[in-house]
């Protein structure tokens, strides 16, 4: 029972180790080399370079933006100032600069012949037209008007702040107090107002047509930190797209266009009403970001990956050492050692007897200085 108790500590308290080949093969060495230079560039340059492995980033950005219009213009010879042309008032982040109204005055409620050549009433008159009962008269959207085309001088100012939450980092997109500036993308690229003029031709707009049909526009506010750098140099970026243009070939919703009344009373108490078909271009302020910073986990994390991936390369130098080379049999002999089990008995018989009092000439038995 000892001896079994003994034999077991004796065989636990042992250390593995792995046994080495060395193969002094100069294309499997450069293989490996190759191999290990390889993942290494690929974790150097692409993961901690390019993707920044040992930052954390945060995307989920908090932000709220507030925008202010300001112009005159001229819609069918009537002067437009901000309280006319923009919808909704409040200033946000999406907004509506009318640029074109097809307006019908003293509208009361009655039957009238329908304007529009579609049948959606009655048709008992002899004219060909469809009688209808609603709001009376009928709108005529084929009108011609005279579209503002002062508003490629409007500007449009824009206070966005923001919020990394995960690291309580807050900036604004307003630095100084110069509210003369204009924003250009080359001379000046952080002021935060806008010519609209400027915004279509970005995007190469044709200003007629959108002032006659309306459309929608998106400015991009991007804001991408490094927030291992000064907090100075996070800040945002513009830029300005088309939100319709996978419409642009369909010939039912082109433009933009909303239709609002205005409601008054007669002496005799009857409602009637000045009812304004909107032709708009609609502003859509799009914030997005991603703030990065230095985290430890990240790191070791991605550091002991590259340690592993290293030793991918004896993975590939074993297949060509085994498989493709010259000599692979004898590599093969020398990597794996076969051992049957006659060879452990045979080792396990003692060949020679020798006492521990005799131990020298045995010795010299079993190198064959003597027989
Ligand atoms: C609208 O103007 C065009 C030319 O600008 C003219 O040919 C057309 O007759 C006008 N239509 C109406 C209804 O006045
Ligand atoms: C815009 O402003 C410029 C300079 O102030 C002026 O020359 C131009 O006529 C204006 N454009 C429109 C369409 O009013
Ligand atoms: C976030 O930062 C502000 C100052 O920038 C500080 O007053 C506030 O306590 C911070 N909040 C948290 C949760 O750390």
């Amino acid at each position: 029972m000892t001896s079994h108790a003994w034999n077991f500590m004796t065989s636990f308290l042992t250390y593995e180790t792995n046994k080495s080949v060395v193969v002094k093969s100069w294309s499997v060495g450069i293989i490996n080399r190759l191999v290990q230079l390889l993942i290494i560039s690929y974790f150097v340059g692409y993961v901690f370079l390019y993707e920044r492995a040992y930052q954390v980033a945060d995307t989920a950005i908090e932000s709220s933006v507030i925008t202010k219009v300001k112009g005159f213009g001229k819609i069918n010879s009537k002067i437009m100032d901000v309280a006319d042309y923009i919808h909704p008032p409040q200033g946000e982040g999406v907004f509506s600069i009318i640029t074109n109204i097809i307006t019908t005055d003293n509208q009361v409620q009655g039957t009238c012949p329908e304007k529009d050549t579609k049948i959606t009433g009655v048709c008992n008159t002899p004219v060909g037209y469809c009688e209808i009962e609603g709001w009376c008269p009928a709108e005529d959207d084929k009108k011609n008007t005279t579209t503002m085309a002062e508003f490629v001088n409007f500007t449009i100012f824009i206070k966005n702040s923001i919020r990394f939450p995960l690291f309580n980092v807050s900036r604004g997109n307003i630095q100084g107090d110069n509210f003369k500036c204009r924003y250009d993308k080359l001379t000046d690229s952080f002021c935060p107002i806008f010519r609209v003029g400027y915004i279509l031709n970005e995007l190469q707009q044709d200003v007629e047509k959108l002032a006659s049909e309306g459309g929608e526009i998106g400015i991009k506010v991007e804001w991408i930190c490094n927030l291992d750098e000064a907090l100075d140099s996070c800040v945002p970026r513009y830029s300005f797209t088309k939100l319709n243009s996978p419409f642009e070939k369909n010939k039912v919703s082109k433009g933009y266009n909303f239709r609002f009344a205005k409601y008054y009373k007669a002496l005799d108490g009857t409602d009637f009403r000045t009812l304004h078909k909107a032709f708009a271009v609609r502003f859509e302020v799009m914030v997005t970001g991603t703030a990065r910073k230095f985290s430890l986990i990240p790191t070791v994390i991605n550091v002991m990956a590259a340690l592993t991936s290293i030793g991918m390369g004896t993975v590939l130098c074993d297949l060509v050492l085994l498989n493709c080379i010259k000599g692979a049999a004898q590599y093969k002999e020398k990597k794996f050692e076969e051992v049957s089990e006659a060879m452990i008995r045979a080792a396990l018989t003692p060949r020679n007897t020798c006492s521990s009092d005799s131990l020298p000439l045995c010795n010299l038995r079993e190198t064959g200085k003597i027989s």
